[in-house]
């Protein structure tokens, strides 16, 4: 579609070795759009740090994409060499990380950081970098930025940090940010103004967010459109509303009824999905989640998987996916 800023189209990536090692994006496509947020969920190890990483060119060797395309403006991000994706990532798309601390230099200053994101971009002088840098830091709430920029990281809190980080993603007006998990490391209360803030950039800026996380109010807060994945694959694909209210996938199902608001803000698990993904070293035959699913049946494992279509804006890769939603 036009509005399409990046199309991920059968991402495929592997680590470790040949032999013995394991798939853990196998045929991945979904879409961000223009100006709005696509969010990427699902358990632990199900693959979305390793999707946003294959986008960015950042899969470490022995690990590598092996298959799809990533089409920006245009462009399959994939083609390019490590030069020209240097010019993309930090640039046109900003990256923000789980882990603030290790994501920052613990010996430059975190006004130094952010100044450097800058130089590397745009031709412009370090004093002037630096002054955009304080610029920055003020705009994503750090007070006192002036004197602020010249501490270290270790100077900072953890919302501090994810501040700083995020001032670093948007220095240079990103079309896309890719943020994985940025609040998983942060206090409830921390983690509220933190993605407050994403949303307010974001929206300031018109720029597309791919959010990671495993918290579904999260993406009830903040998403226009979900991706849910499972053991690599992405298992179902729906606007915000359809997902929560007319979810077609198992798994989804189960997700969604693991959580329940106790009023804290928090959700909290309450039915953990009996069992565990699987290894994907050894993934199971057909559809991934049968050894987990209510309704699995002998045909179920010998299915290969296919995105079945249930209305132009919402896909479910399940073969009982008319009789999931006939249940209501
Ligand atoms: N560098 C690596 N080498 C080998 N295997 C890896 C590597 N990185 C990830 N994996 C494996 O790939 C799979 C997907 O991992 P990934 O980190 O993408 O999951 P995730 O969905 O981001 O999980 P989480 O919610 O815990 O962050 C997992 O099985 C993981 O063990
Ligand atoms: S294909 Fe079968 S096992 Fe897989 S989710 Fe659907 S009903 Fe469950
Ligand atoms: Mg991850």
């Amino acid at each position: 579609m036009s509005d399409a800023v990046l199309d991920v189209r059968g991402l495929r990536t592997r680590f470790g070795p040949e032999k013995g090692g394991l798939v853990a994006v196998d045929g991945v496509s979904f879409m961000l759009r223009r100006g709005r947020t696509t969010a990427l969920v699902g358990e632990s190890g199900s693959g979305k740090s390793a999707t946003a990483q294959s986008i960015m060119g950042l899969i470490d060797p022995p690990g590598r994409v092996t298959g799809g395309q990533v089409l920006y403006r245009g462009q399959d991000l994939l083609t390019l060499d490590e030069a020209a994706m240097r010019e993309i990532r930090g640039a046109r798309i900003g990256m923000v990380f789980q882990d603030p601390l290790t994501s920052l230099n613990p010996a430059l200053s975190i006004g130094s950081q952010i100044a450097e994101t800058i130089t590397a971009h745009e031709d412009v002088s370090h004093a002037e970098a630096q002054r955009r840098a304080v610029q920055l830091l003020e705009h994503v709430g750090v007070a006192d930025a002036a004197r602020r920029a010249a501490d270290y990281p270790h100077h900072f809190s953890g919302g501090m940090r994810q501040r700083a980080l995020i001032a670093a993603a948007i220095a240079c007006r990103p079309e896309i940010i890719i943020a994985d998990e940025p609040t998983t490391a942060l206090d409830v209360t921390v983690q509220a103004k933190i993605l407050r803030l994403l949303h307010d950039l974001q929206q300031e800026m018109g720029a597309s967010l791919l959010l990671i996380t495993h918290d579904l109010g999260v993406v009830a807060a903040m998403a226009d459109e979900v991706a849910v994945m499972y053991a690599g694959r992405v298992v179902e694909q729906a606007d915000v509303d359809t997902l929560f209210h007319r979810p077609g996938h198992p798994y989804t199902r189960a997700l969604l009824s693991c959580v329940m608001d106790i009023g804290d803000g928090r959700d909290t698990p309450l039915n953990p999905i009996a069992g565990a993904p699987p290894d994907l070293r050894t993934p199971p035959p057909g559809c991934r989640f049968a050894p987990r699913c209510p309704m699995a049946e002998a045909a179920c494992l010998s299915w290969q998987p296919q995105d079945i279509a249930v209305s132009a804006t919402h896909t479910v890769a399940c073969r009982r996916v008319a009789e999931v939603l006939q249940d209501g």
